[in-house]
């Protein structure tokens, strides 16, 4: 069930104090990557939200997210399609900036990777500020493609991240597994 699933994921994500800087607990997803119990546990459970939201294209976020990503597309039977850093994809792109703790970054989606009417599983590792899910929401919509929901492993409540994003979801529904 879901709470012995909750307990499965929980136990291979490791706390890494003092990483990337000082002062910041690292979440590392290597060990649930390297177990193939709780890896295929994880994809089971984001491939059955994809078919309960009825998307038909997955997208996964850089860097992390890709790797969550593309074995659900796989497994649901839908496209996956990659949200990458600026300067990364090779054909026409849209991009987004937002803002980070100091500074901005930017994200891409190539332009004709999503059609007016696809259903969008966003997926990520970390939902922390929601800064890049933001817009990655903001880049699927210019597409002209509906957000069917977005998922991610883990949520860091403590950063409102949820309540950011919240207008951008427009209704649709955000999961942290
Ligand atoms: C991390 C994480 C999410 C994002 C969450 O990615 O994988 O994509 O940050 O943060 P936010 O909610 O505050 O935007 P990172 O930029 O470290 O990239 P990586 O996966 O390529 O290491």
């Amino acid at each position: 069930d879901s709470d012995e699933l909750r307990t499965l994921l929980l136990s291979r994500i490791h706390d890494v104090p003092d990483y990337p800087r000082p002062g910041v607990v690292f979440k590392d997803i290597t060990p649930l990557l390297a177990d193939p119990a709780a890896f295929g546990a994880l994809t089971d459970a984001l491939a059955a939200l994809c078919r309960a939201y009825r998307a038909d294209k997955v997208v996964g976020l850089e860097a992390r997210g890709f790797i969550l990503a593309a074995p659900v597309a796989v497994s649901a039977g839908v496209g996956f399609v990659p949200v990458r850093k600026a300067g990364k994809l090779p054909g026409a792109t849209l991009r987004q900036a937002y803002d980070l703790e100091y500074g901005t970054a930017e994200i891409e989606l190539h332009a004709d990777a999503l059609r007016p009417g696809d259903r969008v599983l966003v997926i990520d590792d970390v939902l922390a500020t929601g800064g890049t899910a933001e817009a990655s929401l903001h880049l699927i919509r210019r597409a002209g493609a509906e957000v069917a929901g977005v998922a991610v492993l883990l949520e860091l409540g403590f950063l409102d991240g949820r309540q950011r994003l919240q207008a951008s979801l427009d209704g649709a529904p955000l999961e942290a597994l």
